[in-house]
């Protein structure tokens, strides 16, 4: 059975059981709160929340779909016989509908019938209880009706409870599924809200939340040894070992799974970064490269692997038909950069093994700073040569190295022959700094108005600030209407008027984010930063318009600032918007 046969036949059943049939979301999940789309409920969420209605969207409570999924948590066991970072997850949903009993004979029926598998290699595990939470023991008997007891075993909460996917959601006891020893599918009773202090509450509704594994099903059913041997990985692994002349299943698994993975990430609007997903995609890419060449391909572009990935999946509706040309554009584009660093980097690398026996934190950082290599990637090397790696050193290193830039930026503006350029601000003389400052604080009344028409879910994911205008990029799923633009345009200019002061309060950045100041997700900061805050500070309370974790320049008061215009909205990969202004 080929792997585009094992989704139609899982869909179909589903669909005949009464399931809407809905499409893979992006791995860019609606939810601004998770970084990457990790399972198939997460665009479901609203759904088992009861804050969104099943029935006016998909015409009934039950969905069916097979959802692009990554998860970081697993890249440290890529390399064996199942385990992945992006993969396919079969699922089926029940808001308020059916159960427990209903979705173990399905699970039941679809394995032993429509995947055929013989009953005597499956087992299931279901929640033991605990002081808080009962035994499962709907599930137990449900499962008792097809397996012999010692095929169904009770277990903790870390294995038997799921959820929530983010720092809060819909939770519940699960059930998994095993078929010989390799767990294929796990079956979510969503019945409590966990919230971000775990403390639990029940539900408006019941639900279900069933994935299944998609690769690993694939394995099973098409009776390979690995999941790189099915129709999904076989020509790519076939490519790299032919490109290599490598027999390291390790290195070639890696290699596969990673390019895969960046295709995906890449199609569905990711570019490779220093911040959130665009880290992720580079830490694939820079580690992809290393083991390419650790296998002998240094000549290979990993972008040739892209033209295999790509038609595995014509028959799906996951984005990647006719992107192959960008996807190689931005591969090889990373690539070169990290190339042309990485062999230097090798030769240090193979000196520190032959003479150190551990990487120092001083040689940590020189390979990370000087040679491009994530700092991942350094411990996966050290760990291949059982070596250790001074972790704090480097932490060290980098802390004194981020002051030392800072202080480069000062010196620059504070000095002669003006010249600003950060990453986020560029001028070139003094008239032009003037610009960008305005521009700048500008910046931060825009991310306030945003957040404040289109709600907290706006976040920054980019910017980038001239003389002549402010880029801007942020998480939204749609275009904005003119009347939202007139809105936010309208509230930084009222902003403007106000004559607000620009307050600058260096912290502690755990204080900082206690105060709710705006930061880059996972960005690393300093231990002390600065906060603007924009707001009128004669009041009290003071009423807070903006408030960023910044580096500065910024104006004294919003009144230096002019007009403020909004010229161009565009959309960036889905999920992104990005929006051009200026100040005048
Ligand atoms: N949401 C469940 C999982 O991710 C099905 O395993």
């Amino acid at each position: 059975m080929s792997a585009s046969e094992l989704r139609e036949k899982f869909l179909d059943f589903f669909k005949e059981h009464g399931h809407k049939i809905v499409p893979s979301s992006s791995l860019i999940p609606d939810d601004p709160s998770v970084l990457l789309t990790t399972a198939g409920m997460q665009q479901f969420k609203p759904y088992f929340l009861g804050k969104a209605d099943p029935i006016k969207d998909f015409g009934g409570k039950r969905a069916t779909s097979i959802q692009k999924c990554f998860r970081t948590s697993d890249i440290d066991e890529v390399g064996d016989e199942s385990h992945l970072t992006f993969f396919e997850m079969l699922g089926h949903f029940s808001f308020g509908d059916y159960f427990k009993k209903e979705t173990i004979a399905w699970t039941y029926e679809l394995l032993t019938e429509i995947f055929n598998i013989a009953p005597e290699r499956i087992s299931a595990t279901v929640f033991a209880g605990d002081e808080k939470i009962p035994f499962d023991k709907e599930s137990y008997n449900a499962w008792a009706e097809f397996l012999p007891s010692e095929r169904i075993r009770k277990g903790s909460r870390a294995d038997n409870m799921w959820g929530p996917a983010g720092p809060e959601g819909p939770c519940g006891a699960a059930n998994e599924v095993y078929v010989d020893n390799l767990e294929v599918a796990t079956l979510v009773f969503m019945e409590y809200f966990c919230a971000k202090d775990q403390s639990l509450t029940p539900l408006p509704q019941k639900g279900v939340d069933v994935g299944w594994g998609f690769e690993r099903l694939a394995m099973i059913v098409q009776g390979t040894k690995t999941i790189f041997e099915t129709d999904l990985f076989e020509p790519i692994a076939q490519l790299i070992k032919d490109n290599s002349g490598s027999e390291d299943v390790k290195g070639i698994r890696i290699v596969a799974d990673h390019v895969r993975a960046a295709t995906f990430m890449i199609a569905d609007g990711i570019k490779p970064s220093n911040t959130d997903r665009g880290y992720i995609l580079r830490r694939l890419l820079r580690r992809a490269r290393y083991y390419y060449n650790s296998l002998g391909a240094y000549d290979k572009a990993l972008g040739e692997l892209v033209d295999h990935v790509v038609p595995i999946y014509k028959e799906t509706n996951y984005g990647l038909n006719g992107k192959i040309p960008i996807i190689d554009e931005i591969i090889t584009s990373e690539e070169m950069t990290f190339s042309a660093h990485l062999g230097f980097g090798k030769k240090l690398l193979e000196k520190i093994i032959k003479n150190d026996g551990r990487i120092s934190g001083e040689n940590a950082f020189l390979l990370h700073s000087t040679y491009g290599y994530p700092f991942e990637l350094i411990l996966d090397i050290a760990k291949e040569n059982n070596m250790e790696v001074d972790e704090n050193g480097f932490q060290e290193k980098q802390k004194a190295h981020q002051e030392i830039s800072r202080a480069g930026v000062e010196k620059k503006f504070g000095g002669h022959g003006l010249l600003l350029d950060n990453g986020e601000l560029k001028a070139a003389n003094e008239e032009e700094l003037k610009k960008v400052t305005r521009l700048h604080t500008a910046t931060h009344l825009l991310q306030a108005a945003l957040r404040k028409v289109l709600g907290e879910g706006v976040k920054q994911a980019g910017s980038d600030i001239t003389a002549e205008r402010t880029r801007f990029d942020f998480t939204f799923e749609r275009k904005l209407t003119d009347e939202e633009i007139k809105k936010v345009e309208d509230s930084v200019n009222f902003a403007i008027s106000q004559k607000y002061d620009v307050q600058k309060k260096e912290m502690p950045h755990e204080d900082a984010i206690k105060s709710g100041a705006l930061h880059f997700f996972k960005e690393k900061y300093p231990p002390m930063v600065n906060v603007y805050s924009v707001g009128n500070f004669k009041t009290d309370p003071p009423e807070i318009f903006s408030r960023e974790l910044c580096g500065g320049p910024h104006v004294k008061n919003t009144s230096e600032i002019g007009r403020f215009k909004i010229l161009k909205q565009e959309p960036v990969g889905s999920g992104l918007r990005r929006l051009r202004a200026t100040v005048y």
